[in-house]
């Protein structure tokens, strides 16, 4: 089997693997071996499809401040995010603005030349730095624009990931399926960052792109490294019905309205001071309220819903600095937000939870680091404001590049060739699972995991209907023992690819479902209809959550509170 030997591997190609690889560039000057690894092409990263903004305080003399950016994150956090981090990425994130500046993103500009910065949901100063409502596809051109300045990396693009190995409990290696040409191979280097993403797939209803499905925390999670705050799901107060693209919290930034079918803007309800612009729990909580209690619309597939109502606004205003938006309500459902209401509802968005990682990005293994969603830095909590997500992967991209360049400088050395957990690798997937005739299909087992998550670990959960889960889950774990794998091809086998990540998929809803029954209390992102209080007593502290062959093995570690002691959230 081919190995190939780099200084650095870089585990994902969004915006967190991007900006560390530029950061390595820089640190090193050039000099740094980078392999850089992503299961698409680097501009087709689920990064390119962040919409709305980048969070950073500006504008000090305007009345913004970094103490109110801290304070903002911790309280819609409610109060789980370690406030050690906090800190440290309000005191970074404007920085990244300027870096993005320079390196040449277009922001959308204000009458006087500056930034434009929009609300956003929790935030109480307009703080979402904007390129339109095409963000995160500037920021990624950006920076691959800027990574191309250097020669000293190679791309594994359409690169699967199957395994992480640990040698004598360092990294050792990455074993990779490339798809193009159908070889196998073991990457070695000295140093790994994993940025590889979310896990939005885990859920039918998603703003996430079908490629996002955990692949970089299920394999951590086997080698051994802890995953952190799982059952934190944030769900999106506006997907499209029935597709589950994202409708930008810029909509509301800009002004939009929710409202139910009897016109009311019912957020006067559940936040009468923030209204549309509370924390997305709360947005969604009420949202799904409102279903519930039949004043929604109905949908189609039982996809009952809410409307998102721009029309007060004008076209100039839509056409300026929502055109996506415009785009997708017209090509997807024939329906012009200019002059209509779009249909929403709560939609599976962001991982609060990920691989443990230190205010550093360092992982539990001396030589990995973890940046972006894949990592818990414990910076989000129990549920993340919105445009606080794309200036995480700016600074823990910019940090753990630095930490790895600083890494590699002081005499770091390779690991022993992890070769024979390499062979078994290699057997167990082409000697083992593509060869097995089953009875089994694995994307029907994908899509029953799919549904089940949204019925029974959603906005609203209880002990019971989690129970319920994990006992469908044990079946659909059973089942996938005797999945076929229809093509029995080498190169650009995605019926392969597809089944390996279904098999990390049903790791990682085991972790959340779990994480979920054992945390009996309400929190951000985790509301119980049995537990529907907060409980500081029993639960101010992260879950983390143990591979051990059979069932996870959870335990708690303590919240890091600097200067915000936890108090009841109102809006
Ligand atoms: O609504 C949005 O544009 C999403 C932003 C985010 O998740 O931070």
């Amino acid at each position: 089997m081919q190995q190939i030997t780099h200084d650095v591997l870089i585990f994902g190609t969004g915006l967190a693997g991007l900006r560390a690889a530029v950061e390595i560039c820089i640190r090193t000057k050039g000099a740094a071996d980078i392999g850089i690894v992503s299961k698409v092409q680097v501009m087709r990263s689920h990064s390119v499809c962040a919409e709305g903004g980048t969070a950073a305080v500006m504008r000090p003399e305007e009345g913004d401040s970094l103490e109110l950016h801290a304070w903002d994150t911790v309280k819609g956090s409610d109060f789980l995010a370690d406030q050690d981090t906090v800190e440290r990425f309000v005191h970074t994130s404007p920085d990244e603005i300027r870096l993005l500046e320079h390196w040449g993103v277009p922001w959308s500009r204000r009458e006087d030349g500056r930034i434009m910065q929009r609300p956003f949901g929790g935030h109480s100063f307009p703080r979402a730095c904007m390129a339109a409502d095409k963000t995160g596809f500037s920021e990624m051109q950006a920076l691959y624009d800027n990574l191309l300045r250097y020669r000293n990396f190679r791309r594994y693009d359409e690169g699967f990931v199957t395994s992480l190995l640990l040698e004598h409990g360092r990294f050792a290696g990455l074993t990779l399926y490339d798809a193009p040409t159908g070889e196998f191979c073991v990457l070695r280097a000295k140093a790994l960052l994993i940025a590889s993403g979310g896990l939005g797939n885990l859920y039918g209803f998603t703003t996430y792109s079908q490629t996002v499905t955990g692949d970089g925390q299920a394999m951590a999670y086997r080698a051994g490294l802890p995953l952190e705050d799982i059952e934190f799901v944030q769900f999106h107060p506006t997907g499209l019905v029935p597709s589950g693209i994202l409708m930008t919290e810029g909509c509301r930034g800009e002004g939009g309205y929710l409202r139910n079918n009897k016109g009311e803007r019912f957020m006067e309800r559940y936040a009468p001071k923030m209204m549309e612009l509370a924390p997305r729990d709360i947005v969604s909580r009420a949202e799904m309220t409102e279903i519930l209690e039949g004043r929604g619309f109905p949908g189609p597939e039982g996809l009952d819903y809410i409307q998102l109502d721009l029309t007060h606004l004008g076209a100039e205003r839509i056409n300026k600095r929502l055109p996506l938006i415009r785009e997708v309500c017209i090509k997807f459902l024939g329906l012009d937000p200019i002059t209509h209401p779009i249909p929403i509802r709560p939609v599976a968005h962001y991982s609060m939870g990920g691989i443990e990682a230190d205010i550093d990005g360092r992982t539990k293994v001396e030589n990995i680091w973890a940046a972006g969603e894949a990592a818990c830095h414990s910076m989000h909590g129990a549920n993340r404001l919105g445009c606080n997500s794309t200036a995480e992967c700016l600074v823990w991209g910019g940090i753990t590049g630095n930490q790895i360049a600083g890494y590699l400088s002081s005499g770091a050395s390779l690991s022993p060739a992890p070769e024979a957990q390499a062979r078994e690798e290699e057997k167990r997937i082409f000697e083992g699972l593509l060869r097995q005739t089953g009875t089994e299909k694995p994307a029907l087992i994908r899509r029953e995991l799919r549904t089940l998550m949204d019925r029974h670990a959603g906005v609203f959960r209880d002990g019971k209907s989690l129970r319920e889960g994990l006992d469908q889950l044990a079946g659909l774990k059973d089942r996938f023992r005797r999945v076929s794998v229809e093509d029995k091809s080498r190169i650009y086998n995605s019926n392969l690819i597809q089944t390996l990540e279904t098999a990390n998929m049903l790791e990682l809803v085991e972790v959340l479902l779990l994480s979920a029954v054992a945390r009996e209390e309400s929190r951000g992102g985790h509301a119980r209809t049995d537990f529907s209080v907060r409980d500081d007593a029993r639960f101010l502290a992260h879950t983390m959550a143990y591979y051990t062959g059979g069932r996870p093995r959870l335990d708690y570690k303590p919240v890091t509170i600097t200067a915000w002691k936890p108090v009841e959230r109102k809006y």
